[in-house]
């Protein structure tokens, strides 16, 4: 038995949905606070369009500060290996609450090893971020990039990915911390994909933003604002690496087989970069709806340019992203927001 902590939210529900397919059992633990039930009872739905024998998966609601309750968890079912997804991930609120973000991430995960150790359960997959590298002294970012993250979020990862190597350490833990870049799209069968309230991502808010104008009023409710036009980037606005969420979840299985011969971080991107405007001119493309926007200064924080090297996850885990055409990943998570049920 798998246990999925965080199994309700947007990456962590791709890959229950990926593993129930495997025919793979888990149990998902989320305290349902960014999670949502209806991703849970839908990744089902999704899974058995794939394959008929997937088993639903089982459902705790649990907070990690709740240390009796995750014990009772790893008493309950016979957990093999724990892939963790749980955590606060919007930066600009944690440098302005960054107590949230301590407390949840790094006190809620140490609660989580302990419980493992406690029960002897010794794998664990790990999701950790490109923000722990901070900005870029050159691109692509390979995993011996200096880490030196400009934010609290940033640095909760960062602090969980030392963590994770003292308990290797002294304690054999078994490890792989995957530093997701952008995380983007949708399940196929759009059943789930990205619902975070407040929604902040480029790509669901442009998507969003033509929907609305879509509506019957054909009067755009919101529109997307571009921070910064004055990047040193060949059209002025930030490039990102947008990775497809289902290369996310497939990522997770295969850690979860290399966990006996490698302990370690990996980047999991594309290595390819997409403007912000290029994302707009391609979500216009495949809506075939123009994307109301405006031009708004730099958002504080954001590096021009983030770009994967993933030779690294090639090499250990046999990866290579599947959906790498951003008009792909577009058009999986347009599909999502026309079938949308939460
Ligand atoms: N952007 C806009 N307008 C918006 C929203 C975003 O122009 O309304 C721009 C951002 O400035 C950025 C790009 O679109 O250049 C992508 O922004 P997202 O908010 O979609 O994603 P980020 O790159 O900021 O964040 C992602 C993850 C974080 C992670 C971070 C690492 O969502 O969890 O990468 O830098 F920490």
């Amino acid at each position: 038995m798998l246990l999925v902590v965080g199994g309700a939210g947007y990456i962590g529900s791709h890959t229950v949905k990926h593993l129930i397919e495997q025919n793979q059992e888990c149990v998902i633990v989320d305290n349902l606070v960014s999670g949502n039930q209806a991703a849970v009872e839908n990744l089902y739905n999704s899974a058995l369009i794939n394959n008929p024998k997937s088993q639903a998966p089982h459902f705790e609601k649990v907070d990690l500060a709740d240390c009796l309750a995750l014990a009772k968890i790893f008493k309950k079912h016979q957990i093999s290996a724990v892939i963790h997804f749980a955590a606060y991930a919007y930066v600009g609120e944690s440098v302005t609450n960054p107590r949230k973000y301590y407390l949840n991430n790094v006190v809620g995960t140490l609660n989580l090893l302990n419980a493992m150790l406690d029960a002897g359960v010794n794998k664990i997959v790990f999701s950790s971020s490109c923000a722990t590298y901070g900005n870029p002294q050159y691109t692509p970012l390979d995993e011996k990039h200096l880490q030196n993250p400009i934010n609290p979020y940033g640095q909760t990862k960062l602090i969980i990915e030392k963590m994770l190597t003292d308990y290797r350490v002294a304690y054999g833990l078994k490890y792989i911390a995957l530093r997701y870049f952008n995380a983007a799209g949708a399940d196929k069968n759009a059943q789930i994909g990205e619902s975070h309230n407040p929604e902040t991502h480029l790509i669901p808010l442009v998507l969003e933003a033509i929907l609305q104008r879509t509506a019957a009023d054909k009067k755009p409710k919101s529109v997307v604002k571009i921070f910064g036009t004055d990047y040193d980037t060949p059209d002025g606005t930030c490039i990102r690496d947008y990775i497809a969420v289902d290369d996310l979840a497939l990522a997770h299985y295969l850690a979860l087989e290399q966990l006996d011969n490698f302990s370690g971080c990996l980047n999991l991107g594309t290595g390819i970069g997409t403007s912000v405007k290029r994302v707009i001119a391609v979500a216009e493309e495949v809506t075939g709806q123009a994307c109301p926007v405006e031009y708004a200064p730099r958002r504080v924080g954001d590096p021009p340019i983030l770009l994967a090297s993933n030779k690294m996850a090639q090499e250990v885990l046999g990866w290579t992203p599947k959906t790498i055409d951003i008009r792909d990943i577009i058009r999986t998570a347009w599909n999502w927001q026309l079938n949308r049920k939460f």
